[in-house]
């Protein structure tokens, strides 16, 4: 017997997706006709609230000069670059001597942050980071990281941080983490990992690009030290992202780039030279050059729309759908989805899988030209960790390297659908329409590689 009970307010509520950019927008079919473009690329770049692109839209008449300008534009514009730190500043719970510092995305806050390291750090990253954490670290020749190997458990983060930092050696230490993979989705045990790294005198910084846009981040209650995040992400998309945290590295740190804005005084010295005398406040140190007001207003707008609608409410649309993903996949035998965690673990919005006989480029090209709907293939910036869910060998190609495989060849890249506040749930039920009769049927259309890509073939 099925025991129907009618959807409450708030379900329906819970139901109901936020209003974003591209919502109606149609592509072409290479059957023939066009059909709403399904956006699943959320890990990539999240389409722009409406809310965001019209507080922009509101503001973009009277735009101006930063810190600089007498102007009253300049002066308006300076205020609301400063308010939009402050909005970070709050959607993040930092604590009062925090610092926000607008940079360009996560991979420039995490450079900028390795650019500010005190000599000698060392530096404990998991293999399984995105390539914008796991790379930053070993750039200069003094470089000390430690690569902690793939956890198949959070507590065998936990355990295996613990170890490596154990046995260290004297001196600042930095642990890099991700909050939530950008391959499988799956959130990391950042309190207890920061809990370790505090413990052994390490500070952690909180790779947050695919958790802030799905879960409330309080950098205070996580405990972590740093946070960087991206705002194209984070239904942004104009080209800023944030490293926010503790000031004391970043003051005394080299600025990250040096320029108008980052000086307090610069005169020629006797001898023909310069003598530069620096910003001590963080922010204006590390931000040379005319700040990207946009970029920042956008970031300040979008996390006061996620703030009002309620991450609870977000988190929990989001689980219903991602229930309905994994439980239609898990109906198909030939669909295996990437975990490290294992099938319990507590996830976001993304999912990544291979398809039994399939190669993941040409199974990723037929989504979007049979069935318009966009996600993404390959190795996902991610190349140890996906490689390891794969089972490949080192010599083996990835990301764009094996469209040509035959069908029925293992995949060596993976397809990867991911979605957020703005997804509707017939996108969903869209995606495993399509993938059952990709499936059940095969693809429709004749696919070539060019340029390194699986395109349907034209002639
Ligand atoms: C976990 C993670 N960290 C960092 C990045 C880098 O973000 P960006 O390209 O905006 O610098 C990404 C992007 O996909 C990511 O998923």
């Amino acid at each position: 017997m099925t025991v129907f009970s009618p959807a409450t307010a708030a379900d329906r509520e819970v139901r109901t997706p936020l209003p974003v950019l591209g919502r109606d927008v149609s592509v072409p079919l290479v059957t023939g006709g066009e059909v709403t473009y399904a956006a699943l690329d959320y890990a990539a770049s999240a389409p722009a609230l409406q809310r965001v692109w019209d507080d922009v839209a509101a503001y973009a008449p009277y735009y101006g000069s930063v810190h600089r300008g007498a102007g009253y534009l300049s002066q308006l514009s300076t205020d609301l670059f400063e308010q939009s730190r402050a909005t970070v500043a709050e959607f993040l719970g930092c604590r009062p001597d925090d610092e926000v510092i607008f940079t360009r995305s996560t991979t420039d806050s995490l450079n900028l942050l390795a650019a500010a390291l005190p000599a000698g750090t060392q530096i404990f990253v998991f293999e399984t980071e995105h390539h914008a954490s796991l790379l930053p670290w070993a750039r200069g020749e003094d470089a000390r990281v430690t690569w902690l190997p793939a956890p198949r458990t959070p507590e065998q983060a936990v355990a295996q941080l613990d170890v490596a930092l154990h046995g260290a050696p004297k001196g600042p230490k930095l642990v890099c983490v991700t909050g939530a993979s950008n391959v499988t989705g799956e959130i990391w045990p950042v309190r207890k990992l920061a809990a370790a790294a505090h413990r052994h005198g390490a500070r952690i910084v909180l790779d947050a690009a695919q958790l802030v846009p799905h879960h409330a981040v309080d950098i205070a209650a996580l405990d972590v030290d740093w946070v960087a995040f991206s705002g194209h992400k984070l239904y942004a998309p104009f080209g800023a992202g944030v490293l926010a945290g503790r000031p004391d590295w970043l003051r005394e740190a080299e600025p990250y780039l040096a320029g108008g804005g980052a000086t307090r005084k610069v005169t020629r010295t006797a001898d023909g030279g310069l003598d530069v005398v620096w910003h001590e406040a963080v922010a204006a140190r590390h931000e040379a050059g005319s700040p990207n007001v946009i970029g920042a207003y956008a970031i300040a707008s979008a996390c006061r729309a996620l703030s009002e609608a309620g991450f609870d409410r977000l988190v929990a649309r989001e689980r219903q759908l991602l229930a309905e993903l994994r439980e239609g996949l898990a109906a198909l035998p030939e669909v295996r989805v990437l975990s490290l965690f294992g099938a319990d673990s507590a996830r976001v919005g993304v999912l990544s899988f291979v398809v039994q006989g399939w190669n993941s480029s040409h199974f990723a090209a037929a989504l979007s030209a049979e069935y318009g709907i966009g996600v993404r293939d390959g190795l996902f910036c991610a190349h140890p960790l996906v490689r390891t869910l794969l089972d490949s060998e080192p010599d083996e190609p990835g990301e764009c390297g094996a469209p040509d495989a035959a069908p029925g060849e293992r995949s060596l890249n993976a397809i990867r659908v991911s979605f957020g506040a703005g997804t509707p749930d017939e996108h969903i039920a869209r995606f495993l329409a399509a993938v059952t009769t990709l499936v059940q049927d095969g693809a429709r259309w004749n696919y070539r590689t060019e340029n390194g890509r699986c395109v349907p073939a034209r002639d």
